[in-house]
């Protein structure tokens, strides 16, 4: 078994007490450092739980990459490391992966359907997080005040973010299972750019999210439930950019603070839904579809366009907004009333249309603009991983690992 302390530099005292039982490990350096048919990366692989348990005796901020090998199953447990500045790739056949003392990291980029928990307890910087084809995960990092992206992809059993209050470039939480409902609770997050969370949602906290989608053109927040209909409350959420999409299974819609934005807003429900947004003053495209029963926009005075587009009855003549100060294009449509108790709606459109700014008699064409690019970007981690679970031994390769591995974006505050 190969020996991984090679890199070691900087080795400071290890201090028996009472006769070994306790070690007090001062502040220890290493650099990792693997090297490949004559190429050296700053990784360093671990293949059983012995070599980490030597590596932890001496090492408390490591400087570079962690990989798996494939033949490491179970779980991983990283004790007494605090710092890690590159990368933790976990493409193997971890079941779980712990580290338990770590305070700092660079990001941690998993892609394994074995993997069932991520336990990282006093982690408070991070700044990427990828997680794919998960099954059943359960990743906790309950100290986490913010992040640059987080992605987690797969299904997704437990999450424990409780202490995140900004992330900066990217939220995506899509728990696929059509099967398994998952809470989604974000009880700190205040501020997030790009957030999409979809699933099978069995509930959905989000109670300070004041901004959302602020750094990017295409940012925005969309929110979409696959399963039962849920309540999208947004209690704080005043500043939004790009789109507020809600979709799918929909309860009610709780949009208090959001009083004037720039932001379209799409509604498409699978539910019998009444839309009710008496604070919203402005927006610009407002699009309501799907089961809308009803829209109460009592206040809304400025927007671009505003369609309704029901599957079942709707009043338009009350659900459109009354006060028409400015311009803006409203159009509604409903499945007819049910003409006796069978319920069988018969589904021939009655239009409204009313055109303020303009003419009068609107087509309307409801154009989906799936907004999300779903194929994810090369993974800047891909060679790494390609690195640990693809074989080390093919020259050809090595040699586009070697020539890939500066891609890798280091992380601000690390020394590469
Ligand atoms: C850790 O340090 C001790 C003492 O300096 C040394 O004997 C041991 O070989 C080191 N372990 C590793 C994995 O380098
Ligand atoms: C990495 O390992 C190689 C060979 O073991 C060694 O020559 C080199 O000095 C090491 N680099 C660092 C930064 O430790
Ligand atoms: C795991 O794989 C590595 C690299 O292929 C090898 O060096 C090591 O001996 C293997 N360990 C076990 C327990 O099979
Ligand atoms: C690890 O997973 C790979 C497939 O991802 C498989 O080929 C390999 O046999 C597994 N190794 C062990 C030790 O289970
Ligand atoms: C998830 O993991 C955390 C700690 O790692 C644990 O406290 C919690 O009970 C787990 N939750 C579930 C649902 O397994
Ligand atoms: C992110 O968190 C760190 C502490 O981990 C803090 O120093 C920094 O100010 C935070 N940045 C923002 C923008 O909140
Ligand atoms: C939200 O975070 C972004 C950085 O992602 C920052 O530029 C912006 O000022 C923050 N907004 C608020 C209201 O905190
Ligand atoms: C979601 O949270 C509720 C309580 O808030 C709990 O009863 C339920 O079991 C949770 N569901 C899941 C899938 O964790
Ligand atoms: C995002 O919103 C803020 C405040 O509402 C605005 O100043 C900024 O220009 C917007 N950014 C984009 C890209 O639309
Ligand atoms: C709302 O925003 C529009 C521009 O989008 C602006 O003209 C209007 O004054 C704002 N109204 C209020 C009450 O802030
Ligand atoms: C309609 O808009 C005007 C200003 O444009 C405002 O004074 C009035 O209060 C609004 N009416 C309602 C019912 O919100
Ligand atoms: C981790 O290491 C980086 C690079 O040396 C340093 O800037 C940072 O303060 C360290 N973080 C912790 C929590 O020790």
């Amino acid at each position: 078994m190969g020996r991984l302390g090679q890199g070691l530099r900087s080795a400071l005292a290890v201090v028996a007490v009472a006769g070994g039982l306790l070690k007090l490990v001062a502040a220890q350096d290493c650099y990792a450092n693997s090297t490949i048919n004559g190429y050296t990366f700053d990784v360093d692989n671990f293949y059983s739980q012995d070599q980490l348990d030597d590596f932890a005796q001496n090492c408390t901020t490591l400087f570079g990459d962690v990989g798996f090998g494939s033949n490491f199953t179970g779980s991983a447990v990283l004790r007494n490391l605090q710092n890690i500045t590159g990368l933790v790739t976990v493409g193997s056949n971890l079941t779980s992966i712990e580290f338990p003392d770590l305070l700092s990291l660079g990001g941690l980029d998993a892609s394994s359907s074995l993997l069932r928990v991520v336990s990282l307890p006093l982690l408070e910087r991070v700044n990427d997080i990828d997680v794919e084809e998960a099954q059943s995960l359960n990743f906790s990092s309950p100290n986490v005040l913010n992040a640059s992206s987080i992605k987690l992809t797969g299904q997704i059993s437990a999450l424990d973010f409780s202490h995140l209050d900004t992330v900066f470039s990217e939220l995506y939480i899509d728990g696929s299972s059509l099967k398994k409902s998952f809470n989604v609770s974000l009880p700190a997050l205040r501020n997030a750019s790009d957030v999409e969370i979809s699933g099978n949602l069995s509930s959905l906290s989000l109670p300070l999210l004041a901004t959302a989608g602020s750094s990017s053109q295409q940012a925005g927040l969309t929110l979409y439930n696959s399963g039962k209909p849920i309540n999208m409350s947004l209690p704080s959420l005043s500043n939004v950019n790009g789109t507020l999409s809600l979709d799918g299974g929909i309860a009610g819609i709780y949009l208090p603070s959001l009083l004037n934005t720039t932001a379209d807003l799409v509604v498409d429900t699978s539910s019998s839904l009444a839309v009710y947004l008496p604070s919203l003053i402005g927006a610009n495209k407002i699009s309501l579809e799907g089961a809308i029963s009803s829209a109460n926009f009592s206040s809304l005075e400025y927007f671009t366009s505003f369609d309704i587009q029901s599957n079942i009855y709707i009043d338009c003549a009350t659900s459109l907004p009354s006060n028409r100060t400015h311009q803006g294009e409203t159009s509604c449509s409903g499945a007819a009333k049910p003409t006796n108790n069978s319920g069988r709606a018969i589904s021939i459109g009655v239009g409204v249309g009313v055109g303020v700014g303009g003419g009068i008699g609107l087509i309307i064409i409801v154009i989906w603009v799936y907004r999300r690019n779903l194929k994810h970007k090369k993974r800047a981690s891909e060679a790494v991983a390609n690195l640990d679970v693809y074989g080390l031994q093919e020259q050809t390769h090595s040699a586009a690992v070697a020539v890939e591995r500066p891609n890798t974006d280091p992380p601000p505050y690390s020394r590469y």
